[in-house]
């Protein structure tokens, strides 16, 4: 996890790949469990919108992946705005946000070449940290397509109708992002057609019979849903010296 990987890692480890990385942060929900008027990802962390610390984890990472914004369309203006008011540099594209997750990351994967890798992160997931960014592109590269997951901590039990039945804790991985592929494989997957069951990027690529490896990740990592939630992170962020 804490090996630092250079463009010349990646190359020399797979030879078939140019050194392009990219990033499709999607926040193209509009978000209504938060109970509050602005979209999770503008929600203030330390002073700074939630979506402008997931794009400074991605650009901090050593591959300097591409940043590609999916955002609603009647929220661009807003957030162009709000990088005039927090005087936010880091280039980045921006993407019209679809009518699900799905929909948002086939946008945003119109501007990623065959050739390259790509991650698709949560936008409201900020704490990610760069050893795992790195990790998953190093994985991808290798084998495919590969999701950042957690052991589950809780012992959990599947519901059927009126039955429930225990399940063996050790095999259950929360799945969360980055989710990393090769592009050519993810812009294949993204061709099928819609399903409610693609709630994330790895059932698609699996859908489309790709196999899914786990980079083991952090419960740091969490997706800001609730109040709360930004109350955590803050701590967090504070205690490792962030602003
Ligand atoms: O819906 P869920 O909470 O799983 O959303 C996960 C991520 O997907 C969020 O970052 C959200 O902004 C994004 N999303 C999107 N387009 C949608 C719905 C959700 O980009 N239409």
């Amino acid at each position: 996890m804490s090996h630092h990987l250079s463009t010349d890692d990646i190359t020399t480890q797979n030879p078939s790949f140019t050194t392009n990385a990219y990033a499709i942060i999607v926040a193209g929900g509009s978000g209504t469990r938060m109970q509050s008027a602005v979209p999770k990802q503008f929600l203030l962390l330390n002073g700074k919108p939630v979506l402008m610390h997931t794009l400074e984890a991605f650009y901090s990472s050593q591959l300097k992946p591409e940043l590609i914004v999916v955002l609603p369309v009647n929220y661009h203006e807003y957030w162009t705005y709000l990088c005039t008011q927090y005087e936010f540099k880091l280039p980045h594209h921006l993407v019209s946000g679809g009518v699900t997750r799905f929909h948002s990351v086939k946008n945003g994967l119109q501007l990623v070449p065959d050739d390259a890798l790509v991650a698709v992160h949560d936008a409201v997931r900020p704490m990610v940290d760069t050893a795992t960014i790195e990790e998953a592109y190093q994985q991808a590269a290798l084998v495919g397509s590969v999701v950042v997951a957690v052991k589950s901590r809780d012992s959990v039990r599947q519901v059927t109708g009126n039955k429930t039945k225990s399940l063996i804790r050790e095999e259950i991985y929360l799945v969360q992002t980055p989710q990393t592929f090769q592009a050519n494989l993810l812009k294949k997957a993204y061709e099928l057609p819609y399903q409610d069951s693609f709630t994330d990027d790895a059932s698609v690529a699996e859908q489309a019979g790709n196999t899914i490896q786990i980079v083991e990740g952090s419960y740091q990592n969490f997706k800001i849903t609730f109040p709360e939630d930004i109350a955590l992170a803050e701590i967090l962020l504070n205690k490792k010296g962030h602003l």
